[in-house]
């Protein structure tokens, strides 16, 4: 018989979730272990090292790590902790080093985690130091479309099945162009919040026209935009896919109208439909027609962390979070349109940007409300839309009947007891690889070294 797990946090017939989630230490402390220690974690993007020995300093969830790119092009995840007494052997953001040494007693490591030089091997230790056996801890490490991942487990599954059918979508952003994508950035805040507040916001199509009206005034009046109605919003067209808790909105899109993105605007417009047009025959070939010309990737996440492409939520306590906002761009565009994209990202989801102060709000009271005696005793409700999701015959993954629904909530928390529950790999589900992956797009990048 088995064992009634320790995690049953939503239940799914009624959408009620128990708010404890978002504030607990003891809970906290087991995500820390049980997601953060399993699953694939963004850590960064092989542009941020594009040379030999170039590294960048990261995390996995509260751990700190050094993306490195050895002598050999090999990137590696180390965990920044001297493996003597538990110094930082790297204390600055990124930079190019062969050796890491430590500033306590000098211990010295390569950038590919090798221990190479105790001081007083010979006469402190006599000689009988394992070295081989005391190099950085070091993560398992692969790559999609130069966005890094790393892992601590060893019986992880591939990335590219952790993935799954998600990165049909997430090619169309990530993936459209034979020179790649590259990482500016990133802008770094501290937030008052859960980080899972900001998961499971990120596609919360509802809270749109509400929180984001005067925002959203403001791009109309000022860029250009047409005023989302009612029907617009309840009624949209748009759709909302699910994988692995994986969460991605996506349309149908106008063939031969750019794809929107942060930076278009009225003003904008001729340089972003210009780039679409000179760009679509290597976008088609790379990602084949129905992908190329007719999916527009929207607001998604990628499970545990990620928010809106190469967007970090690190978790700094319960009730507290880091946040990491880069703009990815594609390498061979015009340096204008960069400029347009980095601005507009900023404008709109950065520290001060006018769509993220109105989301960190909403993030912050979600959060305190958990901490409330009387409040937790009552859950939160996620049951917009139950039963209204399957199965469709042209895209793939888990499909929301409407853009707008609660599928995102409860599939995100399904998501998270199943890490929760699981003690190794051997009991996380994954949803199959089902889709057609036209076109010459891969896993791999430019910027990664040859297999
Ligand atoms: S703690 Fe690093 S050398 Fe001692
Ligand atoms: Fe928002």
């Amino acid at each position: 018989m088995r064992a009634t797990p320790k995690y049953v946090v939503i239940d799914p017939t009624a959408g009620k979730i128990d708010r404890r989630i978002f504030s607990e230490q003891a809970i906290y402390d087991d995500e820390m272990a049980k997601i953060f220690g399993q699953a694939w974690l963004m850590i960064g993007h092989e542009s941020l090292v594009p040379a030999v020995d170039d590294f960048f300093h990261t995390y996995m969830g509260e751990d700190p790590v050094i993306l490195t790119r050895d002598g050999q092009g090999r990137l590696h995840a180390l965990l920044n902790m001297c493996r003597h007494r538990g110094n930082r052997v790297c204390r600055v953001d990124d930079g190019n080093a062969k050796r890491f040494m430590c500033t306590y007693h000098g211990w010295t490591y390569r950038n590919d985690g090798a221990l190479e030089h105790v001081p007083g091997e010979s006469e402190a230790y006599y000689d009988a130091l394992d070295k081989p056996s005391l190099g950085l801890i070091e993560a398992h490490v692969e790559t999609y479309a130069g966005i890094v991942f790393a892992t601590w487990a060893k019986d992880a599954p591939s990335l590219e099945a952790y993935l799954g059918d998600a990165r049909w979508y997430l090619d169309t952003v990530f993936n459209r162009r034979d020179g790649g994508m590259q990482a500016l950035g990133p802008m770094k805040w501290l937030e008052p919040v859960n980080w899972k507040t900001m998961v499971d916001n990120c596609s919360d199509n509802y809270h749109v026209p509400t929180s984001h009206l005067s925002s959203a005034r403001v791009q109309s009046r000022y860029l250009g935009r047409p005023r989302l109605s009612h029907e617009d919003q309840f009624a949209s067209p748009n759709k909302h896919a699910f994988v692995n808790g994986h969460s991605i909105t996506f349309r149908d899109a106008d063939d031969n109208a750019p794809r929107y993105m942060h930076g278009v605007s009225k003003d904008t417009m001729r340089l972003f439909q210009e780039y679409h047009d000179a760009t679509m025959p290597e976008i088609e070939r790379r990602l084949g027609t129905l992908r190329a010309r007719r999916v527009q990737l929207a607001n998604h996440s990628i499970f545990p962390n990620g928010i809106l492409g190469l967007r970090l939520a690190l978790p700094r306590g319960p009730l507290k979070t880091e946040f990491w906002h880069f703009v990815l761009v594609d390498r061979d565009m015009p340096e204008e349109l960069k400029r347009v994209i980095r601005i507009g990202s900023q404008a709109n989801n950065g520290a001060a940007g006018m769509f993220e102060q109105d989301d960190v709000d909403n993030w912050r009271q979600v959060t305190e409300a958990s901490t409330s005696r009387l409040g937790r005793r009552h859950p939160q409700d996620l049951s917009m839309g139950i039963g209204h999701a399957g199965l469709h015959p042209d895209y793939p993954g888990f499909i929301s009947d409407r853009y707008i629904s609660e599928n995102n909530q409860r599939l995100f928390y399904r998501r998270w007891e199943d890490f929760m529950n699981a003690e190794s790999w051997a009991t996380i589900p994954l949803d199959p690889v089902e889709a057609r992956f036209d076109g010459t797009a891969t896993m791999r990048s430019p910027w990664s070294p040859p297999p």
